[in-house]
């Protein structure tokens, strides 16, 4: 699937997301290795902790449904769904791409001209991770 596509499953995505605490909408689309795409959206607590990132919720339903191996995932966000600019991941989603994903994952980050490109290892270079995803750098 071309990145262009992902990054607009990732915007349809943010329609879903619940959050009304920060007003922050946020949406992902997974590619796995076998072309199934898994979305998700940000979903707030009134603990706030309990709060569960776009990104997560679509590894977590792609790995409940058995997939392990993915290619690719698009990112966006903004208050009210508006993107203007890119919207990382954060430090826990990176370490849980980690677990699944090689240094060589591609991360598209929307942003409000289109999308750049970056790895999982330019995001989190000294992985720490159980076997063979282990990062070559750490
Ligand atoms: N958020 C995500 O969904 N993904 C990230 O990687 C960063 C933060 C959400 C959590 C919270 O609902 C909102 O963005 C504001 O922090």
């Amino acid at each position: 699937m071309p990145p262009e596509e992902l990054c607009k499953l990732a915007v349809e995505a943010m329609s879903h997301a619940y959050v009304p605490y920060s007003g922050y909408k946020v949406g992902a689309a997974l590619l796995c290795a076998d072309g199934t795409v898994y979305q998700g959206c940000n979903i707030e607590n009134a603990a706030y902790s309990p709060t569960n990132c776009a990104e997560r919720t679509a590894i977590f339903k792609a790995v409940y449904d058995g997939h392990r191996d993915f290619a690719a995932i698009a990112v966006c966000g903004g208050k009210d769904g508006i993107i203007t600019g890119a919207f990382p991941p954060c430090g826990v989603c990176r370490q849980v791409m980690r677990e699944f994903c090689n240094d060589d994952f591609l991360i598209y980050l929307v942003n409000d001209k289109g999308y750049e490109t970056v790895t999982l290892q330019q995001l989190l270079p000294y992985g720490f991770s159980a076997g063979k995803h282990m990062s070559t750098n750490g």
